[in-house]
């Protein structure tokens, strides 16, 4: 069973979807802790009530950037994770702490990297006129929203789509390709070597696992 560490700042949909996979034995790991930056982030009360530990490190009671990363390092690693899982941690992370957890730190981005790093994806690819949008699992590094890419799924956009109909959309895959790459990982067929991203030995590609 792999320890996993999971930071959320909000709702924890995705959290929760990787837990329920652990407990369906979907996933050969358990989530030992879930970190939120944020005391009303919702997901906390989730993992309490399904008995996982929760923090909460709030960056407010930090001077500097680096300051704060340090301390949740430390935290994290009081848990002696395997993996950590970032689920909607909405922070940007240092070199030094992205560093540490090199090849055994993941992120979900609502969008089909390269394509709309950082934040509103939905209403930028609305307002591109997009027909299709997406969702991404990516190993961390230094560069934000930049790291090798495991795992996309795409959704369509269709004309008069709000943002809420986008959202939800990419919520549903989300949920479904987050504990899938969390399971590869966990039955140690998923690595990051020399900044490739490898499954079952074979080099991926720069968008990842091809599903098509
Ligand atoms: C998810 O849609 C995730 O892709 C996004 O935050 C949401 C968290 O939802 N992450 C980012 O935007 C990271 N830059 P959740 O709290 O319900 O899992």
């Amino acid at each position: 069973m792999k320890r996993i560490v999971v930071l959320i700042s909000g709702t924890g949909s995705n959290m929760q979807a990787i837990q329920q996979a652990c407990e369906d034995e979907k996933v050969t790991g358990e989530i030992v802790a879930v970190i939120s930056n944020k005391a009303s982030a919702k997901g906390l009360e989730k993992a309490a009530a399904k008995g996982i530990d929760t923090e909460v490190l709030s960056h407010k009671e930090f001077d500097s950037r680096e300051a704060y990363d340090a301390e949740l390092k430390s935290l994290i690693d009081s848990y002696q994770p395997d993996l950590v899982v970032l689920a909607g941690f909405m922070r940007i992370l240092t070199g030094e702490f992205t560093r540490h957890y090199e090849g055994r730190m993941f992120n979900i981005h609502p969008s089909l990297l390269p394509k709309y790093k950082g934040v509103n994806t939905h209403q930028r690819a609305l307002d591109a006129g997009d027909t299709e949008h997406g969702v991404s699992v990516h190993f961390v590094t230094e560069e934000l929203d930049g790291g090798p890419v495991v795992l996309q799924a795409k959704v369509p956009i269709f004309e008069g789509d709000t943002v809420e109909e986008v959202q939800a959309r990419v919520h549903e895959q989300e949920h479904r390709i987050y504990p899938l790459v969390v399971n590869w990982f966990c039955q140690e067929r998923l690595k990051l070597q020399g900044g490739r991203v490898t499954l079952d030995g074979e080099v991926l590609g720069a968008q990842g696992y091809a599903t098509e």
